[in-house]
């Protein structure tokens, strides 16, 4: 599936991704065989990093806000017959090891200085060398906690090696 299509097909996801950032998020996924999202809310990222490696492990965390929000995730990822693996639990509760290295982490889930502190401490060390991390809202005048936080945890080129954003997802790749 090409990332139009996949675009396409999760457009009524409500969502707060724009095109560009989906763009860079589907190719960072693609040939991905272990994929960890934080903070899926409707899907529409999910969908897309399932849509550009659909036989991957997709690891899901979020507490989720609603019964309903997690019914229409579940319902997206049934549709497009995707596997994966659902924590509905915030980052800082899951057991550790039930997460695997993984080829492309995606955060965005509690974008508070804790919650970003929480999920670097924890999963950016899950990231297997030469595997992608991205972080929606990266650069979002309205969320600097984000920005704040990655920037101390990816500051060592010597780790982390800066690729160009899309928009608000800023990317690396683990050295
Ligand atoms: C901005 S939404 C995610 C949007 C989604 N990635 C998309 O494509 O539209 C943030 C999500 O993070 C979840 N969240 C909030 N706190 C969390 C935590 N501590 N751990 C994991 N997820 C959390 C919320 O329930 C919400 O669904």
């Amino acid at each position: 599936m090409t990332f139009a299509e996949a675009w396409a097909d999760g457009v009524d996801i409500p969502s707060a991704f724009y095109p560009e950032e989906g763009a860079a998020l589907f190719a960072a996924a693609q040939g991905c065989r272990t994929i960890l999202e934080v903070g899926c809310e409707y899907g529409r990222s999910t969908c897309l990093v399932a849509a550009a490696a659909p036989t991957a492990d997709v690891y899901l965390i979020d507490p989720f806000a609603s019964v309903e929000i997690l019914q229409r995730l579940v319902a997206a990822l049934y549709l497009r017959q995707q596997r994966f693996s659902l924590y509905r639990m915030r980052s800082a509760d899951v057991p550790a090891g039930q997460i695997p290295l993984v080829d492309l982490l995606h955060l965005d889930g509690d974008h508070t200085t804790a919650g970003v502190t929480v999920d670097c401490t924890r999963w950016l060390c899950r990231v297997r060398r030469g595997g992608i991390l991205a972080v929606h809202d990266y650069q979002r005048a309205s969320l600097p906690s984000v920005t704040q936080v990655v920037h101390t945890y990816t500051g060592d080129p010597h780790q982390w090696e800066i690729l160009p954003s899309a928009g608000y997802l800023g990317l690396w790749r683990k050295q």
